[in-house]
């Protein structure tokens, strides 16, 4: 039975609330990048529009922390970046070693498992991070084709360390890849000095825009593999560009041969670009680099900071080991004879702000803050604080009135 749905509404004009997004992403979007998503639309293979692609390409390398020439977009939200690469990186019967710290580290596995991999995992109980010694011991073990992993996963709050992690695949001839959507943006990415091979993102978080494009970059070598298992779809096959000897990319969609042939200056036909999700993502990054990267990652540090200061004066426990935690995403342990649900209800109700719930083990258990992009910002933080003081006294939550906001706001200066 469909839906039954008030006539009134159904045709009338969109008009959500003005939210503050406080969780774990999506973020509020920055006016700017909205107003670049409604710009004309243009052709693919316009001149301009492909000029656009190469400024897309331009502009992301840096934020990537990289050289490749391969850094584009996937169209889709962070998932088909990470679907795209494992897809086009991992052929079925393939041994991959999953480091699995999160929900986040378990899809990567589970996308695998679709493809028909050998999954294999190295883990860590959530609120905590993988060893570089139980990654090595990993590789070791079951001598993988390629090492897959999450950079923060917001699930847990916890931010992988990755210094050395490339070295150890390469040293090992796996390839590697990273899932960086959580931090993108708001935390340093340095796919070149990390040595890995595929790191993909999303617009939603600490990029400030809305989700529906996924940043990627390919290293060369991780290039030339993908490349080898070129099979042009048979409407657009050239007999100027040929196939490689490899197994066949199991997706059509996310094939990142035909991906990178479109972006290429064969500007072979793939998918239709999806152009003003293209605008969002050049605005987001050009917003980024605006700031600059040391500016943007200090400020995501000063309201995570802020968040965490204001969240600790009021007596709450933060979640998860503090040396390892995500600047951008706080969890924070839901107060015993506190009902998490009633507090985040309070705080759209009468704040309309949203702050994120958890689930798998930790679900009911912390609630998770989020302080990312357009919304990293010091008055944000402090009105979510100042809410969230609030919605805990409405549920008996006794603690000294105002205390969160100047821990807050010292913390922002320390
Ligand atoms: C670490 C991480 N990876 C992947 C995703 C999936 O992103 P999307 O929902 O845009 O597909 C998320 C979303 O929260 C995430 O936090």
């Amino acid at each position: 039975m469909p839906i039954e749905l008030d006539p009134m509404l159904l045709l009338g004009e969109i008009d959500p609330p003005q939210r503050l997004l406080m969780g774990p992403g999506p973020i509020n979007a920055h006016p700017r990048v909205l107003r670049a998503m409604s710009a004309d639309l243009l052709g693919q293979f316009d001149p301009e529009m492909t000029g656009y692609m190469n400024q897309v390409m331009a502009l992301y390398r840096p934020i990537f922390g990289t050289a490749n020439r391969w850094t584009m977009l996937v169209d889709g939200t962070a998932r088909a970046g990470i679907e795209a690469a494992l897809v086009s990186l991992v052929a079925p019967g393939d041994v991959v070693l999953v480091v699995n710290f999160g929900r986040f580290g378990l899809l990567l596995g589970e996308i695998l498992a679709r493809i028909g991999a050998v999954v294999e995992t190295v883990e860590a109980p959530w609120g905590e991070i993988v060893s570089l010694d139980a990654i090595a011991a990993g590789i070791a073990r079951c001598q993988p084709k390629v090492v897959a992993t999450i950079h923060g996963d917001t699930s847990t709050t916890m931010v992988q360390p990755l210094d050395g992690f490339g070295a150890l695949c390469r040293a090992a001839g796996a390839l590697s890849y990273v899932d960086a959507t959580a931090t993108i943006g708001g935390m340093e990415l340095a796919a070149d000095r990390w040595e890995v091979d595929v790191v993909s993102g999303g617009l939603q978080k600490c990029l400030g825009g809305p989700s529906g494009s996924a940043p990627i970059t390919i290293s060369d070598t991780a290039a030339e593999h993908i490349t080898r298992r070129r099979h042009l779809e048979q409407g657009i096959r050239r007999p100027d560009i040929a196939d490689g000897q490899g197994p066949r990319i199991v997706s059509n969609y996310f094939d990142l041969a035909m991906v990178m042939d479109y972006w290429s200056d064969k500007r072979l036909n793939h998918h239709t670009e999806a152009t003003s999700m293209l605008y969002a993502a050049r605005e987001c990054a050009r917003i980024v680099l605006e700031e600059g990267l040391a500016a943007r990652y200090a400020r995501h540090e000063a309201a995570g900071r802020a968040m965490t200061a204001g969240l600790r004066a009021m007596g709450l426990e933060i979640f998860g080991e503090d040396a390892h935690r995500m600047i951008n995403v706080t969890g924070v342990f839901v107060p015993k004879d506190v009902d998490g649900e009633t507090v985040r209800l309070a705080m759209r109700e009468q704040f309309e702000i949203e702050i994120g719930t958890a689930f798998g083990p930790l679900e009911g258990r912390i609630w998770r803050i989020g302080a990312m992009g357009y919304n990293a910002m010091k008055h944000k933080v402090l009105l979510t604080l100042a809410a969230l003081e609030a919605c805990l006294g409405m549920q008996g939550y006794s603690l000294p009135p105002g205390i969160a906001v100047p821990a807050a706001m010292r913390a922002w200066d320390a």
